[in-house]
């Protein structure tokens, strides 16, 4: 492990561009779920269909409301963890950092990272669920104009829904935000993928891009992923452990 956190510390040194991608494993360790592992996973206790389309908050938009807003409840709880310093300290040192999350939980900005790219939205901000005043119609869910006895709480706007500013299953990402991910998947010498499976796209390609463009690709994951095999470097466990190792041996180069 020690020589493959050594060739990791050496690519990120050398590189001038480096997109970090993330996922729901970066936040593990902070005490936010994860989706797709057995038993614990989000999506191992709850059926997507019935909390994360458009069609689910249609159906019964109270049950969807109140279950991302005990999502949102832990998240604000959470504090971030070793693993997203690390990823803020790459930045403040190395400069030309973006961090690409697919994670709706803000605990990349609350670590200190300054540049972060949402592809999945942000489960702390609210948007009206009709998009009443154009694409997207954010809202202050503290704006006392905001009847928040109803649930859903209603647009200060139009009167109809509101809903978490988040990317449902069927809805496509925001298109600025996927647009920069893939220009700077494109152009980065390195693209370092913390605590994703790799099997939502279009998030999942960024990797694939980087290596089509010459760049290399690190992983940062305890299992085996749909990255795995396009790895350059290969590294087997927890972020919170894993990264700052990783910023440890780059400052040692010096
Ligand atoms: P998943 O739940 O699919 O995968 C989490 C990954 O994190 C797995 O590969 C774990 O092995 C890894 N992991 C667990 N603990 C870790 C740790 N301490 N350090 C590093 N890695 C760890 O989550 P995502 O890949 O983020 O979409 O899922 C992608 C999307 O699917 C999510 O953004 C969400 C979901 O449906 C939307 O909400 C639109």
């Amino acid at each position: 492990m020690d020589q493959l956190i050594q060739q990791a510390a050496r690519l990120l040194r050398a590189a001038q561009q480096i997109v970090v991608m993330t996922g729901a494993g970066v936040s593990a360790e902070s005490g936010v779920p994860t989706f797709r592992e057995a038993q614990t996973g989000l999506w191992a206790q709850y059926d997507p269909q019935d909390l994360a389309t458009p069609a689910a908050f249609t159906r019964n938009p109270r049950l969807v409301w109140e279950w991302y807003a005990s999502r949102r409840e832990i998240i604000g709880q959470s504090e971030p963890n070793a693993g997203h310093f690390a990823l803020a300290q790459l930045e403040a040192q190395h400069g030309h950092v973006t961090v690409v999350t697919q994670n709706v939980d803000n605990l990349h900005e609350r670590a200190g990272s300054q540049d972060v790219i949402h592809l999945h939205g942000n489960i702390m901000r609210t948007k009206c669920f009709y998009d009443c005043q154009g694409n997207p119609t954010l809202v202050d869910l503290s704006d006392p104009a905001i009847n928040t006895d109803a649930l859903p709480p209603l647009c200060p706007h139009c009167g109809r829904w509101l809903r978490p500013d988040v990317v449902w299953f069927g809805e496509i990402l925001p298109a600025r935000a996927l647009e920069r991910a893939m220009t700077l998947s494109e152009g980065c010498d390195v693209q370092l993928v913390v605590g994703t499976s790799g099997l939502v796209e279009p998030a999942a390609g960024l990797p694939r891009i980087t290596k089509q463009h010459g760049g290399k690709v690190i992983v940062v994951n305890p299992d085996h992923t749909m990255h795995t095999r396009i790895a350059d470097v290969s590294l087997r466990g927890a972020s919170g452990e894993v990264l700052p190792q990783v910023l440890q041996a780059m400052a040692s180069l010096a």
